[in-house]
């Protein structure tokens, strides 16, 4: 008889329980099974709260990109730069509404956008309309910089926090830097709502315009006027009664993903698979949403996702650079390789903070066993 095959273990499935199901509830039983009411007003509250920033709480992080787009004016002729080493989302609505992207490439100690080569993208683009820096599997980019940068250059800095909820920058919050933010709560992502996200900014004007055009552009006025079309794009209030709940258990979500990318750590350092931490600066404390290690050689990486695919463990290379996508051929890239390695030889583990001791333990033996 063929063997049983173990349950999965997925790269970074949901946590949720008995607190979510609660509110859950509570929103339906309110009568507001709607993109609107109590919790999603809750929700942008802690948002506010755990950010620093005005927060307006979204159908997902890409509809929050679309909505600081639409805020910037983004549109055909317009040029974005980017990071390269990151979700195609990040350039995505941008690129939907027509602009060019001009990739940069990641920083060799920290994972991040390199700040030399940013530098040098913007001193040689004719009028950028934003640049979209990308936090990385948890950890901050180089906010300092990338502000006094931008300001210099008088360029938009929008950040994509959506893989940075929880972490902070020396000790601002993720995301509290340049004009605006994006979090994204996607199933997999540290805190999630099931599909979601958020527009943060310090100005509470530009926020309350991005929750206007989430809501239809609708002027305030009791029949429907509209002298923009907007977006429907608010969250919904039943999903805004999950965020409120994992928000109360991120903390503990926190101790979990840190004593998971640990445990891997340890194990990588005891053991004959010599993988080491994806780079980190010291100027963030990383959420660890993923433990990601890098490989002395693809070879090694390759085998290493086979161990773990051989027992039905999920694991997934390092983000395929943007300017290596299809879709992206012959756009502008400066650097490159830095992040090219980072795809060749990066692997990120199964990061889930409901995983068991009995998970790790299977994972690990899969791995060095
Ligand atoms: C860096 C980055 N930007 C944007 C997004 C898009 O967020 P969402 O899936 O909530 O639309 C994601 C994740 O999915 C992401 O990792």
């Amino acid at each position: 008889m063929a063997a049983m095959q173990k349950k999965r273990i997925f790269l970074s499935p949901p946590w949720v329980g008995a607190r979510e199901r609660a509110l859950v509830a509570q929103a339906f039983d309110s009568g507001y099974v709607a993109p609107c009411g109590p919790m999603v007003d809750a929700f942008d509250r802690r948002l506010a709260e755990l950010s620093g920033q005005h927060a307006a709480a979204v159908a997902s992080g890409t509809a929050a990109l679309d909505l600081l787009m639409a805020e910037l004016g983004v549109g055909p002729r317009a040029t974005v730069i980017s990071s390269t080493l990151t979700f195609a989302a990040t350039v995505g609505p941008a690129v939907k509404r027509g602009a060019k992207p001009v990739f940069v490439d990641s920083d060799s100690a920290t994972g991040t956008i390199s700040i030399p080569l940013l530098e040098k993208a913007l001193a040689e683009t004719r009028r950028p309309a934003v640049v979209i820096a990308a936090d990385l599997y948890g950890q901050c980019c180089d906010y300092d910089a990338l502000e006094e940068l931008c300001a210099r250059r008088h360029v938009p800095l929008v950040l994509d926090a959506a893989e940075s909820v929880g972490a902070t920058y020396k000790s601002r919050p993720a995301g509290l830097a340049g004009i605006a933010a994006v979090y994204s709560f996607n199933g997999n992502k540290i805190v999630t709502t099931s599909g979601g996200g958020a527009v943060l900014s310090r100005d509470p004007e530009l926020v309350a315009r991005a929750r206007w055009r989430a809501q239809q552009a609708r002027e305030p006025v009791t029949w429907y006027e509209h002298r923009e079309i907007g977006y429907n794009y608010r969250m919904s209030n039943l999903l805004a009664a999950v965020g409120c709940a994992q928000l109360d258990r991120l903390p503990e979500i926190l101790r979990r993903k840190r004593r998971i990318f640990a445990f891997y750590a340890r194990l990588f350092g005891q053991s004959h698979v010599p993988a080491l931490p994806f780079p980190c600066a010291d100027h963030t404390r990383s959420t660890n949403w993923l433990s990601v290690f890098l490989f002395p050689s693809e070879t090694l990486r390759d085998r290493t996702a086979a161990r773990l695919a051989a027992a039905n463990v999920e694991c997934r290379p390092v983000w395929k650079p943007l300017h290596l996508q299809p879709v992206f051929a012959g756009c502008r890239v400066y650097g490159g390789k830095v992040a090219e390695d980072f795809f060749r030889r990066g692997l990120c583990l199964p990061s889930g903070a409901g995983l068991t001791r009995a998970d790790l333990a299977r994972i690990a033996e899969a791995i060095v066993g």
